[in-house]
């Protein structure tokens, strides 16, 4: 059995860090979303893995997971010149597959619990397809899925009237059966070759969908505020560590990772929360749901629930909740008169007072 992770798109709605980043490698708990999927698959027993990368992103990716030695896995890549869908993903690997059966992750998801549990059901029952579902809120903003009597009888991506509350979540486990379906369907209103069309084809053309739900929780990492919930949700499963100084006026309150050569100093940690190395804490109060990356330095600042990335200086007048920094990141006071707030925000930025 094979891998195949999608790691192309461009992740407009983050903008403006998909800008200058891929957003598969968006750190949640100071680890690249990619690299949670990548591990997923290899606790699978899933080694043989073709990552599907686009043509804005596709050496930032790369370089980042090389050959997957270093995860225990053999990663290949695969270039998709135009985001033209997840089934279009597809179709572009079937080489690649060599007939095998695949597990098949979305780069920008997190699953708790990972896909095991399913990879097993699937080699167990070898359905032609299985599909994991969860129950969401706001169905409409993925693929929905219609039960009848357990048995998957539609599938619809975005529908604006959902027929059910539950969501396709963004790891499915396929047959080579879905190549044929690939090639069938047509490109969606949006454009795209919809994998959620090529999953209807297989249901309307007497193939086995399994549907599975899935237990523990899951994130599709769309949106700044999604990151965030990950974050928040990867963070609760921390346990405490400590690689780098804590002054003796410095207090550390639940569980902290601190990495190595980074120093607290006159400061209050209140996990759980996660610093990378070579961090510098001064004068300042870090809360609950925090991830800050290497090199970064926080002076007399009060910030939570929020992420900062590598070698970003914060020191802010302003208590800081629900923040997503990127790298190199100058929040500063101001020494210059008159005295006024001083911005330089690359495009699609968003500054809330
Ligand atoms: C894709 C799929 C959708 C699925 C979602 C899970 O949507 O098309 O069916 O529910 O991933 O994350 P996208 O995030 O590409 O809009």
């Amino acid at each position: 059995m094979k891998g195949l992770i999608l790691s192309g798109g461009t992740g407009s709605r983050l903008r403006p860090l998909t800008y200058t980043g891929a957003k598969q490698l968006i750190p949640i708990c100071n680890k690249p979303i990619l690299y949670y999927a990548v591990e997923s698959l290899v606790e699978s027993g899933v080694t043989d893995i073709g990552v599907i990368v686009g043509s804005n992103s596709s050496q930032e990716i790369m370089r980042s997971l090389g050959d997957g030695s270093r995860f225990g896995a053999k990663v290949s890549y695969i270039h998709q010149d135009k985001p033209l869908g997840l089934a279009h993903a597809v179709k572009i690997s079937e080489e690649f597959m060599s007939g095998e059966p695949f597990v098949m992750f979305l780069g920008d998801n997190l699953l708790r619990d990972g896909v095991a549990a399913f990879v097993e059901a699937f080699r167990a029952s070898s359905p032609d397809a299985l599909v994991l579902l969860s129950e969401v809120p706001e169905p409409q903003h993925f693929g929905v899925v219609e039960l009848v009597d357990g048995r998957v009888v539609r599938l619809v991506e975005k529908p604006k009237v959902p027929p059910s509350s539950l969501a396709l979540v963004g790891a499915y486990l396929f047959q080579p059966c879905i190549f044929r379906a690939v090639k069938e369907i047509e490109p969606s209103t949006r454009g795209e070759l919809e994998i959620t069309d090529a999953i209807q084809w297989l249901v309307d053309h007497g193939y086995q969908v399994e549907p599975h739900l899935v237990t523990g929780w899951w994130k599709d990492t769309g949106r700044p505020s999604d990151v965030l919930d990950a974050n928040r949700l990867m963070i609760e499963t921390i346990e405490s560590s400590m690689q780098g100084t804590v002054d003796a006026t410095s207090e550390v309150i639940g569980r902290v990772q601190i990495g190595v050569g980074s120093q607290i100093l006159r400061s209050t940690l209140r996990g759980p929360l996660v610093i990378g190395d070579h961090v510098t804490i001064e004068d300042s109060y870090v809360g609950p749901y925090t991830s800050i990356s290497d090199g970064v330095t926080i002076r007399k600042t009060e910030i939570e629930n929020s992420i900062i990335l590598a070698d970003s200086h914060v020191e802010s007048a302003y208590r800081l909740d629900a923040c997503l920094v990127g790298k190199r990141v100058a929040i500063v006071p101001s020494q210059a008169r008159p005295k006024a707030i001083h911005l330089v925000l690359g495009d699609d930025s968003r500054c809330e007072f």
